[in-house]
């Protein structure tokens, strides 16, 4: 069962870069998602990051990169956290409640963008744990459908209620008012655990090299003409798939220098 508060937003208090959270979604006890307001000058492509966080004890505000969750048209912002016990920020944001304030740099950057994949046919995106938050974001932007004619969503964690945030996420989808009709039968959701048994087990990387994926989705393995990838996880994730991906053919992109595939680090601690 999740937690689910709401509020009203209350007016943005006066502290430098504040926004005011608006509700707070608790998943699991590791596992988070708020929203908040958004400033109105912030503009940001789907799956680009900001820096947000509290203030201090010390009086400095203490903030980090966290990946916009909601997509760009969103009136609000959403973001979707870990709970680390000692975690300076998180240890504190995890008990943020609707009409807080919370610190928001509104200075967007970030690789998981569209524009750093040159143009394909089907679009990888593959996460572990808080990785799958900009997915969220691009999943819900129109473009994402527009420009690709599969987007296949690879999404582990240890255990099924780790994989909520993005499973209610996917289901939604089709209901979306703005962009059910344009996913269509383009969406193929690959959700896995790693350590709670359930439908479907094994790391992304495990079931990308052992051809599973493939055999089980009936997609024809990863191409660099076709095959476009973007990868948020962890540092060891992020690493291990690199070398999948490179021994597929696939390079990384950048905003400056588009190529197959593209990553980021999922925000921790
Ligand atoms: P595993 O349980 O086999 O370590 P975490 O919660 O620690 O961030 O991990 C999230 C998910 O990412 C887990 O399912 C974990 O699998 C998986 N994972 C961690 N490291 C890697 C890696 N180097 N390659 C592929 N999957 C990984």
């Amino acid at each position: 069962m999740t937690e689910h508060l709401t509020a009203a937003p209350k007016p943005t208090p006066t502290l430098p870069d504040a926004q005011t959270v608006t509700s707070v979604t608790h998943y699991t006890d590791r596992l988070f998602a708020f929203r908040c307001t958004r400033p109105r000058s912030l503009r940001f492509r789907s799956g680009e990051f900001v820096m947000i966080g509290l203030m201090g004890e010390n009086g400095k505000p203490l903030l980090r990169a966290y990946s916009i969750a909601s997509p760009s048209w969103d009136e609000e912002l959403e973001f979707y956290s870990i709970k680390v016990p000692d975690g300076p920020l998180t240890s504190r944001l995890q008990h943020i409640q609707p009409g807080d304030p919370i610190i928001l740099r509104p200075k967007p950057v970030g690789t998981l963008v569209l524009d750093a994949l040159l143009p394909g046919k089907r679009l990888w995106m593959l996460a572990t744990g808080t990785g799958i938050a900009p997915f969220a974001s691009l999943l819900r932007d129109p473009e994402t459908w527009e420009k690709y004619e599969q987007v296949v969503v690879m999404h582990t964690c240890r255990d099924v209620a780790e994989l909520t945030y993005g499973a209610d996420l996917i289901a939604a989808l089709p209901e979306d008012p703005l962009i059910g009709e344009l996913v269509g039968d383009k969406l193929f959701y690959y959700p896995t655990t790693t350590q709670e048994a359930s439908p479907r087990m094994g790391r992304i990387t495990d079931n990308l090299a052992s051809g599973k994926v493939f055999a089980e989705l009936g997609i024809p393995p990863l191409d660099p003409a076709t095959d476009r990838a973007m990868v948020c996880g962890s540092l060891g994730f992020n690493l291990d798939i690199k070398t999948i991906l490179e021994g597929a053919g696939l390079c990384e992109g950048a905003n400056s220098e588009p190529a197959e595939y593209v990553v980021e680090k999922a925000f921790v601690g």
